[in-house]
C-alpha cells in the first residue's frame, strides 16, 4: 500500500513511534480538510466528520441513521458488519424503536444506582491495587488491573459469574478486533447469547440481586421480553461495558506517564473530573455514510 492510500483508507494507521496519538493523518484533516471522503474495507467511500462542532452537528441530525441494516450502511470491517446487520441492539436503533428500549435500561442507570456502586467499585479497584503492590514486578497493567475493574463490577451489576470472565472475554475480543473472522464472531456472539439466555431463565426461577434479575422478574416473567432479548441487551453491556473501560484505564494511564506535566495536573484533586473527561470526549462518518472522526461512531444519512 503506497502513502496515498494508506492514507485515504480507514481506519488510518497510526505513528509508529506514538501509537497512543490519534493518526497523523486524521489530525490533519482535523486541522486542513475537516469533512472528507475516506476508503473502507469493501470499497465504499464515506464521509469523514473530524472537527469536534462537526461531529455534535452530524450526531444531532435526525435525518442521519444509526440503523447498519440500511443497504449503503459504512461498515468499518467484516466482523462489524456481521455483527451489526445480525444482531439488533440498542446502539442500532433510531428513535422511536431506540427510545423504547433505552427505557428498559435508565431505572437501572440512575445516579442513585450508580453512587451505591461506589464503595464497591473502590473495594475492587483499592484490592487489584494491593495486590500489584505485594506481587512481583513489572506488572502487566491491562491483566492486573485495566481488565479486571470493569469485568469485575460489570459481572456484579449484571449478575454473571465472575468465574467466566475468560468465555467472555475472548467473545467480547473476538467481536471487536477489526481482523477476525466473521463466521467466527458470530458463532461466539450467538455462544454467549445462548449462555446469557441460559442465565435469565434461571434468574427467572431464582432471582438475585442484580440487573439480569430485574429484567427476568419485571421483563421476562411478564411476557414483555423474551430471555434472547435480555440475552441481547446482556451482550451489549458486557461487551460495551468492559472492553471500551479496560481501553481507557490502560491508554490513560499510558498517556500521562507520557507527558507527565499531564499527570501532575492530574494528581491536583481539583483537577481530576476534568482529567477524566478529556481522554472520553475524543470521538470518529458516500454522500449518504458518516464515520465520526475519533471514536469511530458510524451513521448513515436517510433524508
Ligand atoms: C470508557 C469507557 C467507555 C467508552 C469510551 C464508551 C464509548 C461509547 C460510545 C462512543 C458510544 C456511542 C456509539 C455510537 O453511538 O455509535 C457508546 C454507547 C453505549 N455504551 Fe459505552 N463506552 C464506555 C463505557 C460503557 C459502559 C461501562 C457501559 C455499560 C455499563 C456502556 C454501555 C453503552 C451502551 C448501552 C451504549 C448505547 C447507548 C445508546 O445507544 O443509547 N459503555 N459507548
Amino acid at each position: 500500500m503506497d502513502d496515498d492510500q494508506a492514507n485515504t483508507r480507514f481506519p488510518m494507521p497510526r505513528a509508529a513511534d506514538r501509537p497512543f496519538d490519534p493518526a497523523p493523518e486524521l489530525t490533519r484533516r482535523a486541522a486542513e480538510d475537516p469533512v472528507s471522503r475516506v476508503e473502507l474495507w469493501d470499497g465504499e467511500t464515506p464521509w469523514l466528520v473530524t472537527r469536534h462542532e462537526d461531529v455534535r452537528t452530524v450526531l444531532a441530525d435526525p435525518r442521519v441513521s444509526v440503523d447498519a441494516t440500511l443497504p449503503g450502511f459504512p461498515h468499518t470491517n467484516a466482523v462489524s458488519k456481521a455483527r451489526d446487520t445480525t444482531m439488533k441492539t440498542l446502539m442500532q436503533m433510531d428513535a422511536p424503536e431506540h427510545t423504547t428500549h433505552r427505557r428498559v435500561l435508565a431505572p437501572e442507570f440512575t445516579l442513585g444506582k450508580m453512587e451505591a456502586l461506589r464503595p464497591r467499585i473502590q473495594r475492587i479497584v483499592d484490592d487489584l491495587i494491593d495486590r500489584m503492590l505485594d506481587g512481583p514486578k513489572p506488572v502487566d497493567l491491562v491483566t492486573a488491573f485495566a481488565l479486571p475493574v470493569p469485568s469485575q463490577v460489570i459481572c456484579e451489576l449484571l449478575g454473571v459469574p465472575y468465574a467466566d470472565r475468560g468465555f467472555f472475554h475472548d467473545v467480547a475480543r473476538t467481536l471487536v478486533m477489526d481482523e477476525a473472522d466473521p463466521g467466527r464472531a458470530m458463532a461466539a456472539s450467538e455462544e454467549l447469547n445462548a449462555y446469557l439466555e441460559r442465565l435469565v431463565t434461571g434468574k427467572n426461577a431464582e432471582p438475585g440481586e442484580d440487573l439480569l434479575s430485574t429484567l427476568a422478574v419485571e421483563r421476562y416473567r411478564t411476557g414483555e421480553m423474551t430471555a434472547r432479548e435480555i440475552a441481547t441487551l446482556g451482550q451489549l453491556l458486557l461487551v460495551a461495558g468492559h472492553d471500551t473501560t479496560a481501553a481507557m484505564i490502560a491508554l490513560g494511564t499510558a498517556v500521562l506517564l507520557a507527558n507527565p506535566d499531564q499527570l501532575a495536573l492530574l494528581r491536583d484533586a481539583r483537577m481530576a473530573a476534568a482529567g477524566v473527561e478529556t481522554p472520553l470526549s475524543d470521538s470518529r462518518s458516500s454522500s449518504r455514510q458518516v464515520i465520526v472522526g475519533w471514536s469511530g461512531a458510524v451513521r448513515h444519512a436517510v433524508a
